[in-house]
């Protein structure tokens, strides 16, 4: 799989982001167990605790159609007025690193921080989510 690739579709979805509180835009690109790239992005509202990240929509829209398998995802997020190079790496929050563990290997998981296709930062989820409470507890 092309990293960059990856990381161009989370740079496409981020354009669909709804972010009009933050005026922060993040696009994630998650890549399937099928290679099959399923997107998402932020969407906030008016009622702030219902916003929801671009990471959770990818996955939640990837289970929703049925995808339970994951190999990697693509992050790219920044202000509103950025656009093809990213000043900032927009690390996933705690909550969809959870979300990303309930279906992933943290071993082999592939997390791509990106701010442009050429400069991105590339981690497990075992790295930035290190002894995680996971479906196996509770068996
Ligand atoms: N956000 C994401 O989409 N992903 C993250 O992992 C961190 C934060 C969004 C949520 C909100 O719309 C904006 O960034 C500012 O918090």
């Amino acid at each position: 799989m092309d990293t960059r690739k990856l990381i161009n579709a989370a740079m496409t979805a981020r354009e669909n982001s709804y972010a009009p509180y933050s005026g922060y835009r993040v696009g994630a690109a998650l890549l399937c167990g099928n290679d099959q790239i399923v997107c998402g992005c932020n969407i906030e509202n008016a009622s702030y605790g219902a916003t929801v990240c671009a990471e959770r929509v990818a996955v939640f829209s990837a289970v929703a159609s049925g995808i339970k398998e994951f190999k990697a995802i693509a992050i790219a997020g920044g202000a509103d007025e950025e656009k093809d190079i990213l000043s900032d790496h927009a690390y996933p929050c705690g909550m969809c690193r959870q979300v990303l563990r309930e279906f992933a290997d943290p071993e082999t998981f592939k997390v791509y921080v990106a701010r442009s296709l050429d400069d991105y930062e590339e981690y497990t989820l075992e790295e930035l989510f290190p002894k995680s409470f996971g479906p196996d507890n509770l068996k």
